[in-house]
């Protein structure tokens, strides 16, 4: 039987059709609501919206499941590379021995950048935020692929894709060495993604540098934590650009601008900067704790809150023993993770955050590994960049290959003034 759901408004009413997924969650199809009623729904933030169907990510807010392409996000962490991983987001499966040489293979050829991109950079000041580069040469990289960037186009989709994937790292590489005034340093094909990526940041000319594997294996598994999760809102941003039929580029670069914003991706930066301000205030906790209850203050515990998970982000729990292990294998013995254990402690006890379902999210513990490991602040959402794009590039070409893709666009409730008569200058009121 075909399920559907009745709305009554005035003396009329509607039948509207239901669509269940295959985790059997379900939505009401209300794409016929407006041309059958003049109706449209209002939903501010989206919180209850369903813009598209996709295969790629289920997420249950409540239960704390997260998996891509049916794969707990905890096995995947466990026994998977993030090359793996980005192979199973764009294509649906985890691939071969063969399948993944040849993925490797195929991005690794494209990690350099053209020289004059590389140029751009001089172009900015010293302390431009490295967002803000990375997304200006992700958008720029399209002026130099002007021939094969045809979102509409498979040959030229497959070549886009290895690009994006390749250049990422040396972009955001690139970006650091300019902000230290250090030379840049170019892509090394031999090392894994990971390995290359850690090699561009830290290592000189002048000295030898060699990549701490289980740093290297840190970073790996963060990228994999971080590579979907499904209809944020710098996904959804890739995919609403990409709906204009942009090419892929240019939709990358806008979803790496909203990422960039504090309530998303640059949540871990503010982290970071929340538990240095604690430090430097005398490590008082429970002042902030207090602070974030009060209604009469903006502050937020920055690494606290979910818009979907209402129990606990099943990225943090394993992010938590992942900043463990890299704290006691580099031996840091930081402040500023004595705070965050305090905060996390006397909030998850705490009747407004118990209430409210306020737990530690993703973000929370990243920034202090990425800080062990070395990465300035600024560079934090960066790597949620990198980690992110995969599943960004997925998103889209699912997007792009459905049938049932239109341009994004919605629709408002006008609450400005009606009609009035247009007023000669020498006629207005100061
Ligand atoms: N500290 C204190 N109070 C909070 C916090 C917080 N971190 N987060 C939410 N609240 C309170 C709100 O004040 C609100 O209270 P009210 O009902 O009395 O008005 C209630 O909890 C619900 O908050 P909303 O903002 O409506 O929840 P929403 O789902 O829209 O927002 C968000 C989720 C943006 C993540 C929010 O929890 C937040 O701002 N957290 C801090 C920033 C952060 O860590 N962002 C990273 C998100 S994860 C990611 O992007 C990878």
């Amino acid at each position: 039987m075909v399920k559907k759901a009745q709305l009554t408004y005035d003396d009329k009413s509607l039948d509207l059709p239901l669509i269940t997924g295959s985790e059997n969650e379900q939505a009401i199809d209300i794409s016929k609501l407006r041309s059958s009623t003049g109706l449209i729904t209002m939903d501010n933030g989206f919180g209850n919206t369903g813009a598209c169907s996709s295969s790629i990510t289920f997420l249950d807010g409540e239960k704390g499941i997260l998996r891509y392409r049916g794969y707990n996000i905890q096995d995947l962490c466990e026994h998977a590379s993030f090359m793996e991983v980005s192979f199973l987001l764009l294509y649906g499966e985890l691939p071969s021995v063969k399948q993944l040489e040849q993925f490797s293979h195929d991005i690794t050829k494209h990690t350099m950048l053209h020289e004059s991109l590389r140029k751009l950079y001089d172009a900015y000041p010293r302390d431009a935020h490295p967002m803000a580069l990375m997304s200006a040469i992700a958008c720029s990289l399209s002026t130099f692929y002007q021939d094969s960037s045809d979102p509409l186009n498979p040959d030229h989709i497959k070549v886009t894709i290895f690009r994006m994937l390749a250049k990422i790292p040396t972009i955001a590489a690139y970006a650091f060495k300019k902000s230290i005034g250090q030379p840049m340093i170019y892509p090394n094909n031999s090392l894994s993604y990971c390995a290359n990526f850690l090699n561009m940041m830290f290592s000189v000319p002048a000295e030898p540098y060699e990549v701490d594997p289980d740093i290297e294996k840190a970073l790996d598994q963060l990228f994999i934590l971080h590579a979907d999760h499904e209809q944020n809102c710098s996904t959804s941003t890739v995919r609403m650009v990409g709906s204009s039929h942009a090419n892929l580029f240019a939709a990358i670069s806008a979803g790496i601008c909203a990422l960039w914003g504090p309530l998303h991706g640059g949540a871990n930066q503010e982290v970071l900067q929340m538990l240095k301000h604690i430090h430097e205030d005398g490590n008082d906790v429970k002042k902030y704790i207090d602070k974030a209850k009060d209604k009469t203050s903006n502050f937020r515990l920055m690494g606290f809150g979910h818009r979907v998970y209402k129990n606990f982000d099943p990225r943090a729990q394993i992010i938590k023993k992942t900043c463990d292990r890299v704290l006691s294998k580099l031996n840091i013995n930081d402040p500023l993770l004595d705070i965050a254990h305090q905060l996390e402690e006397a909030a998850l006890k705490d009747p407004y955050f118990i209430e409210k379902k306020l737990y530690p999210n993703v973000d929370f513990y990243s920034g202090i590994i990425y800080k062990a490991i070395g990465f300035p602040v600024e560079m934090f959402t960066v790597l949620f960049a990198i980690g992110r794009l995969p599943g960004w590039i997925a998103q889209w070409k699912e997007m792009m290959e459905s049938k049932e893709t239109r341009i994004g666009r919605p629709r408002q409730i006008y609450t400005g003034p009606n009609e009035r008569k247009f007023l000669p200058m020498h006629k207005r009121q100061a």
